[in-house]
């Protein structure tokens, strides 16, 4: 496994160990003049530093490595990029809304299996109907359910353990669980709730990001963990008073950015992913029963409208795979444009 992605970047018998600058001269796009400096571009120079899949090279790489053969050129950023197969995830909070969008997602790029956890013992109506159109899809994974507090530090490293025990590997992790209260007056605020909105908002997506991570680390292979911050992590939403909320996803950020700087050398990435206004069950308790909230929603984004959660899926795909291997540390908005007015 550890293969996946240690192997060179060309095969030996093409590189000229003995001499780098080979390398440097053969993989240049541009003239250069050889110097005793070996280029950090040279395929040589990548070896040392960076961890390779399997498939490699790809790109302009590719290209110049098979320039002199006559056989069928293969592409590779939608195959072998973009692609999770036979990878594991584990998605909180994928009973319903974005966290049952992004485990979806990922099985349609090809994962072997996403564990979805969430509250309820036994999965929601949703969530069977999207499993059984999944079991539809020629050969797609497995779409599981495992009931869970996400505030249960305990109970979240099991579950990371049992998923590693049973498919030998987890590559993926999505901290998608989280609440959001009413609004409530930011002095009078009460201690309960406030603690309640940091448990799950915060310790639950730090212990999730834990479960996985250490089967990451325990598996060898490396992996993608996206936190699902939200725009509020970086603005206050217009007219709410959301202050536990707004906190919360704003320690998410920082919770992501801390991660990152630890685990990369561990060739883990840890990102966050901040959506704007979306229609799911969170959102709806509000648009539901104040009228025009809808209208003053969509106007304050460029757009003129709320997101959908399936716009998500092109983030999360890319944030999970191969085609992100030089994103860790980063904060991915997907929010029509909110926060550039
Ligand atoms: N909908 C939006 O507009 C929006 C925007 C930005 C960020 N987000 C974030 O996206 C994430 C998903 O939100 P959503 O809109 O899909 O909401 P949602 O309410 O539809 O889904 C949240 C899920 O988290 C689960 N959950 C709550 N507490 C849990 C706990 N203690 N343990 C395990 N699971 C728990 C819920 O049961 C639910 O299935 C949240 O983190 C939310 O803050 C949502």
């Amino acid at each position: 496994m550890i293969a996946r992605f240690g192997r060179p970047l060309v095969k030996s018998s093409s590189l000229s160990a003995s001499n780098p600058l080979t390398c440097f001269a053969r993989f240049s796009t541009t003239k250069h003049t050889l110097s005793s400096r070996e280029s950090p571009s040279s395929v040589h120079a990548q070896q040392k530093r960076s961890w390779l899949p399997p498939y490699a090279p790809v790109g302009v790489a590719a290209a110049l490595e098979n320039a002199e053969s006559s056989a069928p050129a293969e592409s590779t950023l939608l195959e072998k990029e973009f692609s999770l197969a036979d990878r594991v995830a584990l998605v909180s909070g994928a009973n319903r809304g974005l966290g049952l969008e992004m485990a979806m997602a990922l099985l349609e790029v090809g994962s072997r299996a996403v564990y979805c956890v969430d509250l309820p013992r036994t999965p929601g109506e949703e969530w069977n109907k999207v499993q059984q159109y999944i079991s539809r899809m020629s050969g797609k994974g497995r779409l599981e359910y495992i009931a869970a507090d996400v505030r249960d530090q305990n109970a979240m490293w099991k579950i990371g353990e049992q998923i590693g025990e049973k498919e030998g590997r987890l590559d993926t992790c999505i901290a998608a669980a989280g609440i959001l209260r009413p609004d409530f007056d930011c002095l009078q605020y009460p201690a309960e709730t406030f603690s309640e909105v940091m448990g799950i908002n915060v310790n639950g997506v730090l212990y999730t990001a834990q479960a996985a991570g250490r089967q990451m680390e325990r598996f060898g292979n490396g992996g993608s963990i996206i936190l699902v911050a939200s725009m509020s992590g970086s603005i206050t939403n217009m007219h709410q008073k959301w202050v536990p909320y707004n906190t919360s996803k704003s320690a998410v950020l920082q919770m992501g950015r801390s991660m990152a700087c630890e685990l990369a050398s561990r060739r883990i990435r840890v990102n966050t992913l901040s959506p704007g206004y979306i229609y799911t069950t969170l959102t709806g308790q509000f648009l539901d029963s104040q009228p025009g909230l809808l209208e003053n929603w969509s106007a304050q984004n460029p757009t003129g409208r709320l997101g959908r959660p399936d716009e998500l899926r092109g983030a999360v795909a890319w944030l999970a795979s191969d085609a992100s291997t030089y994103c860790t540390g980063s904060d991915i908005i997907v929010d029509g444009g909110h926060r550039a007015w």
